[in-house]
């Protein structure tokens, strides 16, 4: 079949160049041993991407491997003709330092595998936490059509008659193990059966978020964030977004008519109501500068912040991926917005179709998991953004801070919100570990734990090093979680109330750089503010006589390179020179 509509699409250019048929005979010589044949290469028929991020190296996304032939059977039903190809692995468990380094390092890639190879459309694999905004981030940058496919969550991990989830389970049971309840086997078995199949994490962490982000914002299919992995609907789902992707390639449907400041905002709500990822902060604010689109730091606390928490899902609540997907998945979540009136449904899809129209009539079907917004589980659940003498931002998540928690903290007659703590200061995760049981320390319910030295720069790339847990002896009292304060990051699967992703980070002189042991922080979670009760003066003979941070030396050409052009965390730690780049694809490489 030639291609119906008369397009011409980009990869024309490369095989169809009537000046140049010996290099189209080149191409054709090589592409034709993978199942290519002329006739198809010169129909004029779209051809599209299949940018694979499964691989043994990515064990999350290796469901994709399979997926993949059920995305090309879609992609050849609509006319189309698929191309897979590899994309930068990106693990979060397991990639040294920190898996934050690849997130733009695929981007990077990929934006180079779209550019420069014959590529009309692109359908991305997502699922571990940076495979979605590195995929979402090139399409930006590219600007050829693209539709996200979420490989999906594991099924329900249970032990002992027990939900237990990814990553939620880690954190709750290494109290566990600190207060002698459980030991070290019982740790690993809790572990193992928290991952009972193929997908990614089966909790809100930060890949069920972000791929619940992608979907909010119009970047794949109604319904495809939440089907887990192992289920008959994935494929289907694989299927119809194989399909789906050729349409858009004859419509030109580009990111660039899809994202929009609205539909960034449909996101942080989103991600808010759902008791999303901490994570999700970084990234959006990447895809929304890659996007060019003006969201701020501060828009989480504007347009986000008041949201109730309505999702029952770990960490910020009960169940786990495959609840959520039969009660309804995003769909049903932003139905719930839509009708509190805090959805901008009139923004762009995929589907050629708004927002509004993609989830008409998809109310939840359990209300155990979706609560209605007259009845949350949380009011104010959202994320509040701080700042104050020790930086100019600072996140929190607010939804998984326990009821214990709030009442030991924040709700004291006259001073409702406001608390204030005694510092006790770690360089990095090595030596938190090293000193957290040092009884010298002194460390009481009255103490917040920071941790500096973990941003972009310092560790490098940012680490998931922030929820730091109480020495053992605390725990052993029944004192679960202590505030805690970094220039890092802290796992999307956490349930520890910390202010993260602090900008600017200690390495490149942020305020944490002067803090000392036994200075008193203030945190005014009602005026957004969090200071150190230092004084001007003091702040400033400090600076002066204060070394140069430690920061360990970069290791890879990548480390270096990534150092000399990464931004902060509150900007989304995007490379700088990287952003000037916008929709590449309108001209074609030269031969
Ligand atoms: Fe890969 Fe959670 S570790 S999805
Ligand atoms: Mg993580």
């Amino acid at each position: 079949m030639d291609n119906p509509a008369g397009r011409r699409f980009r990869s024309r250019e490369w095989f169809a160049d009537p000046q140049r048929s010996d290099m189209t005979a080149l191409y054709l010589e090589r592409f034709m041993n993978y199942g290519l044949t002329p006739e198809e290469l010169r129909s004029g028929r779209p051809i599209i991407g299949i940018a694979q991020t499964g691989s043994d190296l990515s064990p999350c996304n290796r469901i994709h491997l399979d997926l993949a032939r059920r995305v090309r059977d879609g992609i050849r039903d609509a006319g189309g003709i698929p191309m897979e190809f590899p994309v930068h692995p990106i693990f979060e468990n397991c990639r040294r330092p920190t898996a934050a380094l690849d997130r733009n390092l695929a981007y990077l890639g990929l934006v180079e595998t779209l550019y420069g190879y014959p590529i009309d459309a692109v359908v991305l694999t997502t699922g571990c936490d940076k495979t979605t905004p590195a995929g979402i981030m090139a399409a930006s940058t590219v600007d050829i059509p693209a539709i996200v496919l979420s490989g999906g969550p594991m099924l329900d991990g249970w032990h002992d008659g027990e939900l237990v989830g990814s990553g939620t389970v880690i954190w709750r049971s290494r109290r566990l193990l600190a207060a002698g309840e459980i030991d070290e086997d019982e740790f690993l078995q809790r572990a193992c059966n928290s991952a009972p199949s193929a997908g990614h994490c089966n909790t809100m962490g930060t890949a069920s978020t972000m791929n619940a982000v992608a979907e909010a914002l119009g970047l794949s299919l109604p319904g495809c964030a939440a089907i887990p992995a192992p289920y008959r609907e994935r494929g289907q789902m694989a299927y119809e977004t194989g399909r789906r992707i050729v349409a858009m390639a004859y419509d030109d449907l580009r990111p660039s008519r899809i994202l929009s400041r609205e539909s960034f905002l449909n996101a942080l709500s989103v991600v808010s109501c759902a008791g999303g990822s901490s994570n999700a902060q970084v990234h959006i604010m990447a895809m929304a500068r890659h996007a060019g689109v003006d969201l701020r730091p501060q828009d989480w606390t504007d347009h986000a912040y008041d949201l109730p928490l309505l999702l029952n899902m770990q960490p910020a609540g009960k169940f786990l991926g495959e609840r959520f997907f039969r009660a309804g998945g995003v769909p049903a979540l932003m139905w719930e917005l839509q009708q509190a009136g805090r959805l901008h449904g009139d923004c762009a899809s995929v589907t050629g179709q708004t927002i509004a129209q993609n989830i008409e009539g998809r109310e939840t079907s359990d209300r155990e998991v979706i609560r209605p917004f007259a009845a949350p589980l949380m009011q104010k659940a959202g994320f509040l953004v701080l700042s104050g003498n020790l930086f100019d931002f600072g996140i929190m998540k607010t939804s998984v801070i326990s009821e214990r928690f709030r009442e030991r903290y924040l709700s004291r007659p006259c001073h409702e919100g406001v608390f204030e703590a005694r510092a006790v200061v770690f360089d990095g995760a090595d030596d938190y570990h090293a000193r957290i049981n040092d009884p010298a320390l002194d460390i009481d319910e009255g103490c917040i734990l920071v941790m500096r030295g973990a941003g972009p720069i310092g560790w490098p790339g940012s680490a998931e090093v922030v929820n730091m847990q109480p020495p053992d002896a605390l725990i052993q009292r029944g004192i679960q979680a202590l505030p805690t304060l970094g220039d890092g990051r802290q796992s999307g699967t956490a349930d520890s109330p910390s202010i993260l992703n602090v900008s600017p980070e200690s390495a490149v002189g942020g305020g944490l750089a002067w803090l000392q042991n036994g200075d008193v922080i203030r945190i005014d979670l009602n005026a957004g503010r969090c200071d150190a009760l230092v004084s001007a003066d003091e702040i400033a003979r400090r600076r002066r006589e204060l070394p140069a941070p430690p920061v360990p030396e970069s290791r890879s050409p990548w480390e270096e390179l990534y150092r000399s052009h990464t931004g902060q965390l509150a900007d989304g730690a995007t490379l700088d020179m990287a952003l000037k780049y916008r929709r590449i694809a309108e001209h074609t490489p030269r031969h």
